[in-house]
Formats: structure tokens, sequence, C-alpha cells
């Protein structure tokens, strides 16, 4: 099945998200495959935001390890509790970093990068991957950004298997 985006005009993100949300849940639906949905729903986002740098880490054994992404050369493990993306999953909460100079251990994979966001996506109460966005902006991301990334990690746990 051929699938296009269709962005709003608008440039507020609120309109943007809303747009998003129903055309990803339709991408998600009847394909059960993790790294495929990770794969279009990076494409999605970067389609429709631009960020530095979107993708995902996943869970394996005791680290995180380097998924589907869109940007420069990342590094590929992460322990947990280390840096945001680390942060993100041992306290399994959405971590929003204003400014990634002030966030203690922070893991520098690109020097243009000012702000980031990484959300945890939760199976059966465990952490199973975090999306993470960085942006070379200060103070990208808020709740907003929180709100509607954890809705977009919701659709890819209801629709992929593990
Ligand atoms: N900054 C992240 C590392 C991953 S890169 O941003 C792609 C962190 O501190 O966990």
């Amino acid at each position: 099945m051929t699938h296009r985006l269709s962005l709003p005009e608008t440039k507020d993100k609120i309109g943007i998200y809303e747009a998003l949300l129903p055309q990803v849940e339709s991408l998600f639906q009847g394909e059960p495959d993790l790294i495929a949905n990770m794969v279009n729903l990076v494409a999605v986002l970067k389609e429709a935001f631009q960020h530095l740098w979107i993708g995902f880490y996943l869970v394996k054994n005791d680290e995180l390890v380097l998924g589907p992404f869109q940007g420069s050369l990342a590094c590929t493990r992460i322990g947990f509790g280390k840096g945001v993306c680390g942060s993100s999953w041992k306290n399994m909460k959405t971590i929003i970093v204003p400014d990634v100079d002030k966030f203690p251990g922070h893991i520098a994979c690109s020097s243009e990068s000012k702000s980031e966001i990484v959300v945890p996506g939760i199976r059966k109460g465990r952490v199973s991957f975090v999306l993470d966005i960085d942006s070379h902006l200060l103070n990208t991301f808020d709740a907003t950004d929180a709100r509607y990334l954890g809705l977009l990690v919701d659709h890819l746990l209801k629709y992929s298997e593990s």
C-alpha cells in the first residue's frame, strides 16, 4: 500500500501533531513489524519538523542499542541511567532538556544538538525502547511535544509486536 504524508499549512505544532496522529495510525494498521513502523515514524517526524536528529534506541539486555534514525552518525550503545536516553529508561519518564549543556551526564553525539526530548516506549511495565529527538536550537521541546510524541509512541506500541 502506498502512503503519502499530508501536512497542514500551519506552523502551529499542535495543528501538525493533530494532522499526524490519524495518518500515523493508518500507516501502522496491519503492519506488526516494530522496526518497519519505527522507520516510518522517524520519516514522518523528520518531514513534519526537520529536527536535527530523530531516532530510536532499543533496550537489548542491559543496554540501549541504536535503532532506526535520521540525522548524522550517533553513538550505538547507551548504558542504563546514562545520558538523557538512559535516564529516561531508568526513570520510565519522558525527559525534556531545554539546554543539553545543563543536563549532567548528557551524551553529545553531535555538537550541533542544543536541546532534546526523550520519550520511553513502555510495554508490560518495562521500557522496550526510547524515542530521542535532538534540536539545533535551545528550548525546542515542551509539554505539547511530550504529550503528542507520547501518543505517537502509544500507537507504535499498540500496533507493533515487540
Ligand atoms: N544525547 C543522548 C545521546 C543520543 S544522541 O543525542 C543521538 C543522551 O544523552 O542520551
